[in-house]
């Protein structure tokens, strides 16, 4: 018997109909669809409207479709782990209520909060369930809703941040295909440059933490920038090195889709061409947990058995890391 690893066998995806474009920023704060393009690529991102819906509520529609495509039971899945920094309340945890709303019965379900990386740190979660062997099938959500968290009134950040959510499914494999390696780093001196003032136990909400707009991000973006550059850069090359993986071997970079400068700087320092990265920005904007499942939702019918996939991310707490993965199956 072969070792068993853990293949990602389905994708699935979700993004809220409501587009906030670039010309409609333009009425909201001073800025130009010209600055914010050039500055991060992005053209338009989407929004979750409506009261009382969430982060399950996207995460839901994920799940949903994974289960659809594969035909199989929600009483088959062992075990719903949700990314996200955006959780429907501070507790219980969204994968729970994922989970009860597509109707999960059978499995054990928890969140894993590290902002821009919490999908990758989720999927190696999720591998090391699946390759233990006492799991056979292992859903990973990274979702946000950024929008319940962003300031609409500053420039530096609302004109990033959107919602959106993805899916995988994990399962056994014995092909040698799936999750092969992981660099996972985190730094909590960074939380400085990234974080939300209140709302935690140490800042627990009050009418003056709301009137001080304390319950939005804050993000030092040029600082962020620059550790950015660098670790997500940094972990894909070492990545490529310790596998003895060339730029040639790899047929995709799905990197976090934070800023289109950084999505460069890091395909540049692995030598790799444009056609080689998935880039969503664009449509998307930053969806925090949701970028790597969402790129691969988008880019599901390219991908082929034996493709070798680098995903890459970097944010909030600092996370960041990078995960090879070898594609599975073909869609068709
Ligand atoms: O996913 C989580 C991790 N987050 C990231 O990876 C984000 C990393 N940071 C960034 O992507 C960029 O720093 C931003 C997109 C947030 C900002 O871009 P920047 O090129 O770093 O701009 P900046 O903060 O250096 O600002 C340059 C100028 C400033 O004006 P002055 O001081 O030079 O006169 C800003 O006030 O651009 C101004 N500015 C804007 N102008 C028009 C800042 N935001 C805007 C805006 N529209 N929306």
């Amino acid at each position: 018997m072969g070792k068993i690893t853990a293949a990602i066998t389905s994708v699935g995806g979700y993004v809220p109909e409501h587009r906030l474009t670039n010309k409609e920023l333009e009425t909201m704060i001073e800025t130009t669809d010209e600055w914010i393009r050039t500055r991060t690529g992005i053209e338009e991102r989407r929004i979750l409207k409506g009261e009382g819906l969430g982060s399950s509520d996207m995460g839901v529609e994920a799940v949903k479709e994974i289960l659809r495509k594969k035909n199989i039971s929600p009483d088959e899945i062992d075990c719903v782990i949700c990314a996200t920094v955006t959780p429907d309340m501070v507790f219980p945890a969204t994968a729970n209520l994922i989970a009860d709303k597509a109707g999960i019965t059978n499995a054990f379900s928890y969140d894993i909060s590290a902002a821009c990386s919490g999908f990758l740190f989720a999927l190696t979660t999720g591998a090391t369930y699946i390759e233990s062997g006492r799991f056979k099938k292992v859903i990973v959500v990274g979702v946000d809703k950024m929008s319940s968290i962003i300031d609409y009134s500053d420039r530096t950040t609302c004109i990033i941040f959107g919602d959106g959510a993805g899916a995988v499914l994990l399962e056994p494999s014995e092909d040698g295909d799936g999750i092969l390696d992981s660099i996972l780093r985190s730094d909590g001196s960074g939380a400085k440059h990234l974080h939300m003032k209140a709302g935690g136990s140490v800042k627990p909400a009050t009418v003056e933490t709301v009137l001080a707009k304390e319950h939005f991000v804050y993000q030092e973006g040029q600082a962020v920038f620059k550790f950015a550059v660098k670790g997500m850069a940094d972990v894909s090359y070492e990545l490529l090195q310790r596998n003895n993986l060339t730029a040639d071997d790899v047929a995709w970079l799905v990197p976090h889709q934070a800023n289109l400068r950084i999505i460069d700087a890091t395909a540049n320092r692995m030598d790799l061409p444009k056609e080689k990265v998935m880039i969503n920005i664009q449509k998307y904007g930053n969806t925090t947990a949701g970028t790597l499942p969402l790129c691969l939702w988008d880019w599901e019918k390219q991908l082929k058995k034996g493709d070798n996939i680098i995903l890459a991310s970097f944010g909030g707490g600092f996370t960041w890391g990078a995960t090879w993965v070898k594609w599975a199956y073909d869609t068709n």
